[in-house]
């Protein structure tokens, strides 16, 4: 919830006259609501697409507020974060409700990039692991593994996002070949993303490993430098 229009105007140009021709690496720029139709008309002619940082779990109704996925679908949004740990501990999403918003985007032909990870707590008591499966077996009760082709996964620690504490790379590296152990056969074709305090300076380091394609940036996009830096560095 960062931004105004005149800000991410300023923004997106800076990022998109900086991120043309073709890239090897893949940007995806998930705006507020309010401002996705004005980021993806300021992005439309680059290659940087444009997602959402939720969804409704409904397909439609007298659900108001919320936003569907065909909605989404209907405004050149491409991607939808789903389960955000913020979403999670802040409006009490339940894994279950995660996993009906994976659905709802699949469903609408969006490309879920599914958020999970553990609390400090968790962490510091060994069951980080446990917590992640959990929250994967969650979406797996709904949908076959083999949808993952047409999803991402980010494993976001909730120690790391915004703390400027980032996992060490050994930490990351675990919890991603966990991850995609836990998607099966289909595992190796699935991009699992690392989120928590990924900046300029310890990017290259997580995108080294071989489990690590990506990262899913929170304080990183409010600074077009940094943020292209990050985005050159997974090149
Ligand atoms: P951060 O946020 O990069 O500021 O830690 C990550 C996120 O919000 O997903």
């Amino acid at each position: 919830m960062n931004g105004n229009l005149n800000a991410n105007g300023l923004l997106l140009k800076a990022i998109a006259s900086e991120w043309q021709g073709k890239h090897s690496a893949d940007v995806v720029i998930c705006p507020p609501f309010p401002y996705l139709a004005h980021t993806a008309n300021l992005l439309s002619g680059s290659e940087i697409m444009t997602g959402a940082q939720t969804v409704s779990e409904y397909e439609k109704g007298a659900y108001t507020g919320e936003v569907s996925a065909l909605m989404l679908a209907d405004l050149d949004c491409k991607f939808v974060i789903i389960g955000h740990n913020e979403r999670r501990r802040m409006q009490r999403e339940s894994d279950r409700e995660i996993a009906e918003k994976f659905v709802q985007c699949q469903s609408a032909g969006l490309i879920p990039i599914l958020c999970v990870g553990e609390s400090t707590e968790d962490r510091d008591n060994g069951l980080y692991l446990q917590t992640i499966g959990r929250q994967l077996n969650a979406v797996f009760d709904l949908v076959d593994r083999s949808v993952f082709c047409n999803a991402v996964v980010a494993y976001e620690p909730v120690w790391a996002v915004g703390t400027g504490k980032t996992a060490t790379p050994c930490q990351a590296e675990e919890v991603h070949r966990f991850i995609r152990k836990q998607l099966g056969e289909i595992g190796q074709e699935v991009r699992i993303l690392y989120g928590g305090s990924v900046k300029a300076h310890n990017a290259k380091d997580l995108f080294a490993l071989a489990d690590i394609d990506g990262a899913l940036l929170g304080g990183a996009s409010l600074d077009a430098d940094e943020f292209l830096a990050i985005c050159k560095a997974a090149e």
